[in-house]
């Protein structure tokens, strides 16, 4: 091979090394096996040794290496470290503020006051104080369990090791950002793609004494528990936060209403480059504590922040090729291959097409010039045709009318609420009958929030799929050890690893296993909403069997959308196998209620009529919290019947009848020991 290309392949795999060091520490997001990875830095290593002119100050032999990420010790945090949803616009927050009033029950002229906080872009952090003391520090990790980093922490001065002020909790964990402020990055920015990763790097190192040579910051912002603290507002916690010695950013605001959230915005984008950290975004937060505790999470973020991130960065690409992705719902996504390039430091070399449509719409074609935008964690997309430097002898794409995996006919459904043609375009064959379809469904079914199988990355599942070791979920029950101990890339102790990985998991809650099945329109939320009416997995099979899924229209919050897709799962006689086959390996767990012994335990209640500032979503889960329980009939089962303004008279009439009591709002709120 000639020099120049030795270097170009040399310096390529440098760069995929280090997108894949930041998918698999930064983005917990592995695409890669841990094999792989070591094969691709020995690759590297190989090629320095064999060919002396190949150097990099990038390379994995100069850099830190940041992968002892392992060698911590794991500690469950005692409140999850969540993430934040996304905005992007001035209509995103505008709905953001509204979905916040509908819950609250509160008309547009509610006020909302926000905690505006720049987001710094570092790696969060997790600190617990013990009277007082410093005792110990948590990485993220996967938000519900992190890394024992407490050495390396304490060698950042920012974090105080003693707090000894008055009014310091007893107990308290602090949360902020570890970031490397910019002219400190400078000094090593060789040796990182971007600031982010080099904070990370030296945040992870084995020896804490390596953590100290890069001068780390810290800036607090928020807490996971505490005991003994009496603040009612997230800008009075900050201030007390300065006033016990951490630092925290000097341009956090406390905003109401949108436009003013806009003008701050603008403004804090104009200085950004002038900063000496780097920021993606700003956090709002809304100020009172008590409205944040009313609102609650939803799955893995809070209902009461959200993040306005900065505009995307891009870059200019060439289109190599236009794949056809089949999904786990049968979804065929164009992706865009590029030639590789570096968007805001990390390696971009595939890029969403979206569907059909939008190829249609900005006719994007092989071999185009195109401009690609990267934004925090979205997919990146490309944005736009540069047809100035299109071949003349480009042709237009035409999107396939048969799956690429299974040959079967495409389809694009007709949305039944709106009658319009869905954008999306499908395979028609039924879930496991795919290859592909299949693939991506045992994937989702051992991922992270389904049965989050260790070490069952996607890689794996795609390398027993096609050595046919697995074909649907349950085979991942039956596994052969003794034969995947001899496959390439594995032996007797990784085998072991993933058998025990397997075994954990046998034991599921009722939720997660509706999930991990996969069915269209079934999230995280509808599938805790159905597994809490249905109870048990044996009622979720008689439901297909008794072909009796109206029933599910009294969950409030399920329609005719889920119900059909649920229908539709059931109809695949593999599907039912499936569950069938899955429940007597399994043991699924009923869906319990969370807390069984509250004031309402035992009790049915439901609701009709306006409540006076409060949701009927807020109401529910308010009664559920207290260990009640909601139906939608009123029927001899029902305990109370709650009634607003405006109630609906056949209820009340009926529920006279029965001889139910009938409780209005302060009545209720008095059982519950709380005043209207
Ligand atoms: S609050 C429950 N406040 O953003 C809310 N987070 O996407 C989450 N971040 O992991 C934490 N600045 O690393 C909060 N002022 C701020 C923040 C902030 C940066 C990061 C943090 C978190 C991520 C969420």
């Amino acid at each position: 091979m000639k020099k120049e290309k030795l270097k170009e392949l040399y310096e390529f795999k440098i760069k995929e090394f280090n997108n894949h060091n930041f998918l698999y520490f930064e983005k917990n997001n592995p695409k890669i096996s841990d094999a792989e990875f070591d094969l691709l830095k020995k690759e590297i290593l190989d090629l320095e040794k064999k060919y002396k002119f190949l150097k990099s100050e990038n390379s994995p032999s100069k850099t830190l290496g940041f992968k002892p990420s392992k060698i911590f010790k794991k500690f469950a945090h005692s409140v999850p470290m969540l993430s934040l949803g996304n905005a992007f616009s001035k209509d995103d927050l505008i709905n953001f503020e509204k979905k916040i009033k509908n819950y609250l029950n509160q008309n547009n002229n509610y006020e909302i006051e926000y905690s505006a906080e720049p987001k710094i872009d570092g790696i969060s952090a997790s600190l617990i104080y013990k009277n007082g003391k410093f005792v110990r520090g948590l990485s993220r990790g996967d938000g519900k369990e992190g890394e024992d980093i407490t050495e390396n922490l304490k060698t950042i001065n920012d974090i105080p090791s003693i707090v000894s002020s008055n009014d310091f909790p007893k107990e308290i964990d602090i949360r902020g950002e570890v970031f490397i402020q910019n002219n400190d990055f400078k000094k090593i920015q060789n040796k990182f793609a971007n600031p982010r990763n080099a904070a990370s790097g030296s945040l992870r190192q084995k020896d804490p004494k390596d953590t100290k040579k890069i001068p780390l910051k810290f800036i607090a912002y928020t807490y996971g528990y505490e005991d003994g603290m009496n603040i009612r507002y997230q800008s009075e916690f900050l201030k007390k936060l300065k006033s016990w010695g951490f630092k925290i950013n000097p341009l956090n605001k406390t905003i109401s209403g949108v436009e003013n959230l806009m003008s701050n915005y603008y403004s804090i984008e104009k200085k950004r480059n002038e900063l000496n950290f780097d920021i993606d975004g700003i956090v709002y937060k809304i100020n009172s504590f008590d409205v944040q505790k009313r609102l609650g999470n939803v799955s893995n973020a809070p209902r009461w922040a959200v993040a306005h991130k900065f505009s995307a960065n891009s870059g200019i690409s060439k289109i190599i090729d236009i794949d056809i992705q089949v999904g786990r719902t049968g979804a065929l996504t164009p992706v865009a291959k590029i030639s590789p390039i570096n968007i805001g430091g990390v390696v971009v070399s595939n890029a969403t097409l979206h569907n059909e449509d939008e190829i249609k719409r900005k006719d994007v074609r092989k071999g185009d010039t195109v401009r690609v935008e990267r934004a925090g964690d979205v997919i990146p997309h490309i944005i736009s045709v540069d047809l100035n430097k299109r071949d003349k002898q480009s042709k237009k794409f035409i999107f396939p009318t048969k799956c690429p995996s299974c040959g079967s006919k495409t389809i694009k459904e007709l949305n039944a609420i709106t009658k319009k043609e869905d954008a999306v375009r499908r395979c028609s064959s039924e879930g496991f009958d795919c290859e592909k379809v299949s693939i991506e469904k045992i994937k989702h079914f051992v991922s992270k929030e389904a049965f989050n199988i260790d070490g069952f990355g996607k890689k794996i599942v795609e390398k027993f799929w096609y050595l046919k070791m697995i074909k649907l979920p349950q085979d991942i029950f039956k596994l052969n050890f003794s034969k995947i101990e001899h496959l390439d890339g594995w032996g007797k102790q990784s085998a072991n690893k993933l058998k025990y990985s397997i075994e954990q998991r046998k034991s599921i809650s009722f939720d997660k296993f509706i999930y991990s099945l996969g069915i269209r329109h079934i999230g995280l939320e509808n599938a805790k909403l159905i597994s809490k009416y249905l109870k048990t997995a044996n009622n979720f099979i008689s439901l297909s069997k008794n072909k009796n899924f109206s029933e599910l229209l009294n969950i409030d919050g399920i329609g005719e959308t889920q119900i059909n897709s649920i229908k539709n799962f059931f109809l695949n006689d593999t599907n039912l196998q499936v569950i069938i086959e899955l429940n007597k390996i399994l043991k699924i767990k009923d869906s319990l209620k969370i807390n069984k012994d509250g004031p309402l335990a035992n009790k049915t209640f439901m609701l009709t009529g306006k409540l006076d500032g409060i949701s009927r979503a807020e109401a529910k889960s308010l009664i559920e919290q207290n260990s009640g329980t909601i139906i939608s009939n009123v029927s001899k089962k029902l305990d109370y019947l709650i009634i607003g303004e405006k109630p609906t008279k056949r209820k009340v009439e009926t529920a006279k009848d029965l001889k139910i009591k009938i409780l209005n709002q302060k009545e209720w709120f008095k059982i519950l020991n709380k005043t209207g």
